[in-house]
C-alpha cells in the first residue's frame, strides 16, 4: 500500500500533547508554503474548541459523512487564519465510532474516503490529532498515514503504556503494512536530568529503548547520563531535552493559536520545526 503524505498524532491517552503537537506541526508545514489539512478526528473535539469552531462541532454534516461514504470530506474543511485548511471533530464522530465497527472495511475509511480525497485535491500534507487509546478512529488514522508521532510526559504510567501499545496496536498493524514511528517524542518536561525524577526515567527511556525513534532535540548520549551521575558536569552543561513545559505553549492553546502566531520567539518552536521535518522527509 503506497504511503500517503502526512503523519497522525496519537497513541496515548490523556493530556499527553497530542493536540498541541498536531496543531503546531500542521502550522509549521504550512508556513514553509505546503497545502496541509490538519484533520481533528478526536472525538472529544478539544482542538475544534479550541480553534473556536464550536458551530462546526455541532453542525449536522460531519465526518460520518465521508467515513460512511456519503458525502466529499472537501465540503467540511474550514479556512483557518494559519495557513492550513482545518477539517474540525463533531459531536458525531462517537456514535460514528460505532457504526464503523460493524461496517465493512472499516479499518480503511479514513484513508480512502477522507486522506486520498484530499491529497487527490492537490493538499500536500494530512495532519490527524487522533484519540489516544485504541478504537476503531485512532487505527483508521494509523493506516491511513501509515507515520505516527508519539508524545509522552514525565509521570506514572507513561512508559508502561507506551510498551503495551506498541505491542497491541501497532505490531499487529505492522504485519499487514508499513507503520514508521516517526518519534516518540517527550514533552511538557521541567527538570534537569541530573537527579532521579521523573524527567530523567522518561528521557533515559526514549533514548535507550527507541533509540531510532528518539527525536534530536532528545537526544541524550550515554556518556551524558554516566557524566552526570558522577556529578561531573557542571549546571551549565546539564542538559534539558525538549519540548518543554512552556507557558506560552499553553497559553497560545488556549488562544486556538499555534505557537508561532503567539510567541514566534518561543524558545521550544524549532522542536516543532524538528518533527516538521521529520514528516517531510519521511513523506
Ligand atoms: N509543552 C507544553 N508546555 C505547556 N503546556 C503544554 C505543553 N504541551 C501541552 N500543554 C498543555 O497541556 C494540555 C494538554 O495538551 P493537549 O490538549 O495538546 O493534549 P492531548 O493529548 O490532545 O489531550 P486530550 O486527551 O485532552 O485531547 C493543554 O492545556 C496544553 O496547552
Ligand atoms: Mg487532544
Amino acid at each position: 500500500m503506497e504511503q500517503l503524505p502526512g503523519a497522525t498524532v496519537n497513541l496515548l491517552k490523556g493530556g499527553v500533547g497530542k493536540s498541541t503537537i498536531a496543531l503546531n506541526v500542521a502550522e509549521r508545514l504550512a508556513n514553509r508554503g505546503h497545502d496541509v489539512v490538519l484533520v481533528d478526528l478526536d472525538d472529544d473535539g478539544h482542538m475544534t474548541m479550541q480553534l473556536g469552531y464550536q458551530d462546526a462541532y455541532d453542525r449536522e454534516a460531519d465526518l460520518g459523512g465521508p467515513l460512511l461514504e456519503e458525502s466529499d470530506p472537501a465540503d467540511l474543511l474550514v479556512d483557518t487564519e494559519f495557513g492550513f485548511a482545518f477539517l474540525p471533530s463533531n459531536d458525531d464522530l462517537e456514535t460514528v465510532e460505532d457504526r464503523l465497527k460493524s461496517a465493512q472495511w472499516s479499518d480503511i475509511r479514513f484513508r480512502q474516503n477522507v486522506v486520498e480525497p484530499l491529497v487527490e485535491d492537490g493538499y500536500d500534507y494530512v495532519i490527524v490529532d487522533a484519540p489516544g487509546g485504541r478504537g476503531k478512529l485512532s487505527d483508521n488514522a494509523l493506516i491511513a498515514l501509515q507515520r505516527v508521532i508519539v508524545p509522552l510526559i514525565p509521570g506514572a504510567g507513561s512508559i508502561n503504556g507506551l510498551g503495551t501499545t506498541i505491542s497491541r496496536q501497532i505490531v499487529p498493524i505492522r504485519e499487514q503494512i508499513d507503520l514508521d514511528v516517526l518519534a516518540i517524542t517527550p514533552n511538557r518536561l521541567t527538570e534537569t536530568l541530573n537527579q532521579r525524577n521523573e524527567d530523567r526515567v522518561l528521557v533515559e527511556h526514549i533514548n535507550r529503548e527507541f533509540p531510532e525513534y528518539t527525536p534530536d532535540y532528545a537526544r541524550i548520549p550515554e556518556e551524558t547520563f554516566d557524566a552526570m551521575d558522577r556529578n561531573e558536569l557542571p549546571s551549565g552543561e546539564l542538559p534539558k531535552p525538549g519540548i518543554r513545559k512552556r507557558a506560552s505553549i499553553s497559553k497560545a492553546f488556549k488562544r486556538g493559536q499555534p505557537v508561532a502566531a503567539y510567541d514566534p520567539d518561543c524558545d521550544q518552536l524549532p522542536h516543532f520545526d524538528h518533527l516538521a521535518d521529520l514528516v517531510e522527509e519521511a513523506s
